[in-house]
């Protein structure tokens, strides 16, 4: 299946946003104001959790910003390419414990993880309502993401966020072009079982 081909629509009914959003490199020049911002993690904020105990911490900092180079600084080199011309970076940590109701000590937070990614996929869809595009990256080195945003102990970095207004996928260089598309997805008969799991192979679809 050729991800230039593939169509995006949906096998069920669903808001025309879900499939309309997508994670594109190509970003033009223009910044985002901090109300603007903080309007796409309010979104994130309600996002629901284990025992609410909203696990997710957001470090946002603007282009030409020290602290944006430094977070810039420890993606991956692949990502740093064209994050770099994001309006905005988000840092996306984690608190890894909790104390539940009625305990006195800290057990660690089986769901922060989960947690964190329902909150990214809220300000996503409330980026990509308020006309700004984001891209999560979990490609970057944790501990120098961490040390860019004096991540305090107890929490663990999820991943970086890039937001911006979209560009024309000419302005990328040639290597990322090809891949300036939105992504297809499998079937939800791949995704989605009856009672008990089924067993399918070859379902991974790493077409990113
Ligand atoms: C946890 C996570 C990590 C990701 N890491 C990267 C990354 O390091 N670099 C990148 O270009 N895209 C990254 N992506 C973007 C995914 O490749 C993309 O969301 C996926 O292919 C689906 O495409 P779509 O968001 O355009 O629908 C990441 C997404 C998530 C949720």
């Amino acid at each position: 299946m050729n991800a230039r081909t593939v169509s995006r629509s949906a096998d069920h009914p669903i808001e025309d946003f879900f499939t309309a959003r997508w994670s594109p490199r190509a970003f033009t020049a223009e910044t985002v104001s901090e109300p603007e911002l903080l309007g796409l993690l309010e979104a994130a904020r309600w996002a629901p959790s284990g025992l609410n105990a909203q696990p997710w911490r957001f470090v946002y900092s603007f282009r030409g910003e020290v602290e944006f180079d430094a977070i810039l600084a420890s993606l991956w080199t692949g990502n740093q390419v064209w994050a770099k011309n994001a309006a905005a970076l988000i840092a996306v940590a984690a608190k890894t414990t909790l104390i539940p109701p009625g305990a006195d000590k800290e057990i660690v937070n089986p769901s922060y993880g989960f947690d964190a990614g329902a909150a990214w996929g809220y300000f996503a869809i409330q980026a990509h309502l308020n006309g700004w595009s984001s891209h999560a990256m979990g490609g970057f080195d944790a501990e120098r993401a961490a040390e860019a945003i004096a991540m305090p102990d107890g929490y663990a970095m999820q991943v970086v966020i890039a937001v911006g207004k979209r560009a024309s996928a000419e302005t990328l260089p040639e290597v990322l072009r090809n891949r300036e598309t939105p992504s297809p997805r499998r079937p939800i008969t791949e995704s989605a079982f009856r009672g008990k799991f089924a067993f399918l192979a070859d379902t991974d679809g790493y077409q990113p």
